[in-house]
């Protein structure tokens, strides 16, 4: 009598995408925007309260030297300093005790000082300064790609002039959001590298892959195969299969992985005595057994081929798949490793009375790919009545997400 037996395969590779981490993530970045607001406006009420007692003492000041200031506020004017080719200056106020900034454009250094005073003399101090070429083609390096990123301190779209108030003779600058009064001048302002503040407090917290910062503000950037999520800062696999954006051929399986995909030649085994014939792009079955032909019937009935795609460093022990039985036609299952290939990172475990299913033992740092072999027999009366392999691959990204 021949013996029919129909399987069935639940993934659960649902578990391997994390939903929960967009949630818990984006909740960890307001609750650090949060903090950095609430550090914010500590500053702004300490900044306030010291203006206030300034203002006052300034209003004081005025009012005993009002003639003095009116007959010597004009007088301690600077010319204009004169224009820096190749370059530009930073700063707008001209009168005494105020500075500006010199700045060359890319590729030109600085020869002289960088910053010049307007002296009670009504000149600036020091001399001008003037911008050199530099021949960048020179040391075209790696050194050369460092300097030249666009983080770089000197690039000046990363320093901007201040907005500076007048208040009564003092100053109260201010920037643009995502600068900061320069530690060298408060007529400068200078980009705040979120990427770098975010990396010493709350590391992968902005951004899940890379972080670039721009002036004035940030970027996240995903690795090939990723696209950047609506939030800006998470990372989604693109699934190459389901867009057919993949090379593989109609004979091959393509299999989306976390970051890529897979082309997978499905090829059915040799058994001794036994062949196989495939039946659907990811099953062999055995064609009937000559009578009596024992090595024939100790071959497996039929060869599963299971491709699934898991993320780098998952936790463990977790549940990759069950398997079992439809219809049950001996009195007992048996599951089981299928030879020494995956022994150190899987095992399979009973489910129930009809399933079993693969165990990841332990996590597996990607990129890598395991297979395994698992095997299910089906007993009457402690007599083998035929035995079923499925063979899976496991693709293990080379990241966590
Ligand atoms: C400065 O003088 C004006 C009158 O000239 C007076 O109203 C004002 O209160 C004075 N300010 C201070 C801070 O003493
Ligand atoms: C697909 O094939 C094209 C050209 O044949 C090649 O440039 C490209 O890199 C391939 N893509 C993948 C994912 O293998
Ligand atoms: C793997 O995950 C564990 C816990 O989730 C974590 O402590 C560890 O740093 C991770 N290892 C790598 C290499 O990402």
């Amino acid at each position: 009598m021949k013996v029919v037996v129909f399987f069935v395969v639940f993934f659960t590779s649902q578990l391997f995408t994390s939903h929960g981490q967009d949630c818990q993530s984006g909740q960890d970045v307001l609750n650090a925007l949060q903090q950095v607001q609430k550090l914010l406006s500590a500053h702004e009420t300490s900044f306030l309260q010291s203006l206030r007692s300034l203002r006052k003492k300034l209003g004081l000041l005025q009012n005993s030297t009002v003639k003095h200031s009116k007959a010597s506020s004009t007088a301690s004017d600077c010319p204009p300093p004169k224009p820096l080719a190749n370059g530009r200056i930073l700063g707008r106020v001209f009168k005494s005790g105020h500075e500006v900034h010199y700045l060359c454009s890319p590729g030109f250094q600085l020869m002289g000082p960088e910053t010049r005073v307007c002296l009670e003399s009504q000149s600036w101090s020091g001399a001008q300064p003037s911008c050199k070429f530099v021949d960048t083609t020179v040391s075209n390096d790696a050194s050369a790609a460092i300097s030249a990123s666009p983080s770089s301190s000197h690039d000046p779209a990363y320093v901007r002039p201040s907005r500076c108030i007048e208040l009564l003779g003092s100053s109260h600058c201010t920037c643009e959001p995502g600068f900061s009064i320069s530690s060298h001048s408060s007529t400068l302002c200078t980009d705040i590298d979120e990427c770098e503040l975010f990396r010493l407090t709350h590391p992968g917290r902005l951004c899940l892959h890379t972080c670039v910062n721009t002036a004035g503000s940030f970027q996240c950037q995903c690795p090939a195969g990723y696209s950047l999520g609506r939030d800006s800062r998470s990372c989604h696999d693109i699934d190459e299969c389901a867009r057919e954006t993949h090379n593989c051929s109609s004979e091959q399986v393509c299999v989306n992985t976390f970051g890529g995909h897979r082309c997978e030649q499905v090829d059915c085994p040799h058994f001794r005595n036994a062949i196989y014939i495939k039946t659907s792009p990811l099953r062999c079955d055995r064609n009937p057994c000559v009578q009596g032909d024992d090595a024939c019937l100790q071959a497996p009935v039929s060869i599963n081929f299971h491709f699934m795609s898991v993320v780098s460093n998952m936790s463990a022990p977790t549940v990759l798949f069950r398997l079992s039985a439809a219809r049950v036609l001996g009195d007992a299952l048996r599951f089981g490793l299928l030879g020494k290939r995956g022994v150190q990172h899987f095992s399979v475990q009973r489910a129930g009375r009809q399933t079993g299913q693969l165990v990841l033992m332990n996590p597996v740092q990607g990129p890598a790919t395991l297979d395994v072999d698992i095997e299910m027999s089906e007993m009457e009366r402690k007599v083998l009545l035929g035995r079923y392999v499925t063979k899976v691959t496991v693709f293990v990204s080379p990241y966590s997400f």
